[in-house]
């Protein structure tokens, strides 16, 4: 609305990581337009080997790795999963159920709600786990006591429904569309044991969790100790430049002997805006206060818990928080009505956040990883007063 100022706690769906118009991005897609903004990947730019060097050097897995980009984060899964059938020789591939991974009929086969699976024709050797979701758990287990069981489901999929050669298993370290679901510690590296018996590879979607977001850490599964043989990077990473980023081990990535190519993938302008992110993120401090910012805010958040009833489960990492809200702690009934009418409030007032989980009950924030917790504060407070404004 004109002239209302709005503090931004969702980012353009966890996209603009650094604020909107960062100064320095913007300086450096000035000064890239101006000098060359399209060849295509027949030349090799400046700005675009420098990305791919920059993102290599922060592969969570095994180095030496090798990067190729496209345009959008279900391109880069397209990417990941072509890569990882090329490598193993092999097509089946496990997903997890409330997993989202994009908009191609393959990422659809993969995303696993119904909402988001349209079309009716899915990649049939796309097999998907239960999830990790410890507030509802899909065996009726609690957290620790449950062993992590959750964990071994992957290994029943792989026996039960494939040919037991799986190509790959693709998870978001934090589940983002699915209403930030937060793995318990374990549950990575038991399914990374068990794909990697099978010979096949492990691959982290990190288009929500990567570039920081998690606190700590410059990626989602570096937080579980588990190193993945692919990971996927899109949305932050460009800070609102459109990118999609396929980074693999050396060895993976070298089993493409076919061509490929995406005209505009490693655009030199949107290489230099993502390279600048990178510096910007590294230059002030931003994984590290996602962490210690993040800490502050989740305190807030808890808080919120104590007071409001409707809200049933705080969860996720760093500069990724959600709520999920419900109509009885005990049956845990979603409450997306009241999810929509609290996002709302809070619009209202000048704060804008994002909603998800299948029931559509889950509150997803995700601010700028530069916040401060003053700003931490004053979104605790609006969403105070939208859960107030919104009561009975
Ligand atoms: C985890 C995850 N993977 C993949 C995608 C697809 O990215 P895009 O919308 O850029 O194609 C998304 C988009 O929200 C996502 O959250």
């Amino acid at each position: 609305m004109a002239g209302k100022r709005y503090l931004d706690f969702f980012g353009g769906i966890v996209t603009v990581g650094l604020g909107h118009c960062e100064p320095r991005v913007v300086a450096a897609i000035e000064k890239q337009i101006k000098t060359l903004q399209h060849v295509s990947t027949l030349f090799p730019t400046e700005p675009l080997v420098a990305l791919a060097e920059r993102v290599c050097e922060l592969f969570p897995g095994e180095r030496p790795a090798k990067a190729f980009f496209t345009n959008s984060g279900t391109e880069a899964i397209e990417t990941a999963i072509l890569t990882a059938r090329i490598h193993t020789q092999r097509s089946e591939v496990i997903a997890l159920r409330h997993g989202y991974h994009g908009r191609s009929m393959l990422a659809m086969s993969m995303t696993a709600h119904s909402p988001w699976r349209l079309g009716g024709v899915q990649d049939p050797s796309i097999r998907h786990a239960r999830a990790p979701y410890c507030y509802r758990c899909p065996l009726k287990l609690s957290y620790p006591s449950c062993g992590v069981a959750c964990a071994e489901d992957v290994e029943d999929v792989i026996k039960t429904t494939t040919s037991g050669r799986p190509a790959a298993f693709i998870a978001e370290p934090i589940m983002g569309v699915g209403g930030f679901i937060t793995p318990p510690k374990e549950y990575p590296g038991r399914v990374a044991e068990i794909v990697r018996r099978h010979e096949g590879l492990y691959i982290a979607d990190e288009v929500q969790t990567g570039w920081g977001r998690t606190g700590g850490t410059w990626f989602g599964i570096e937080q579980y100790g588990v190193k993945p043989d692919i990971v996927v990077g899109a949305k932050s990473l460009g800070n609102g430049v459109p990118i999609g980023l396929t980074m693999a081990r050396a060895a993976v990535a070298d089993s493409w002997k076919g061509s490929t190519i995406a005209t505009f993938g490693g655009n030199p302008v949107t290489a230099a805006a993502a390279k600048t992110v990178i510096d910007v993120i590294e230059s002030d401090g931003l994984v590290q206060n996602a962490a210690t910012t993040g800490g502050h805010f989740r305190q807030r958040l808890e808080g919120l818990r104590e007071k409001h009833a409707v809200v049933g489960d705080v969860r996720g990492m760093g500069m990724m928080q959600a709520l999920e809200l419900v109509k009885d702690r005990e049956t845990k009934e979603p409450a997306p009505e009241r999810a929509t009418a609290v996002l709302e409030a809070a619009k209202d007032q000048g704060l804008i956040i994002g909603k998800g989980g299948l029931y559509g009950n889950v509150l997803r924030i995700s601010p700028a990883l530069n916040v401060t917790p003053a700003d931490a504060d004053q979104a605790a407070d609006l969403l105070d007063a939208a859960f107030a404004a919104t009561a009975g």
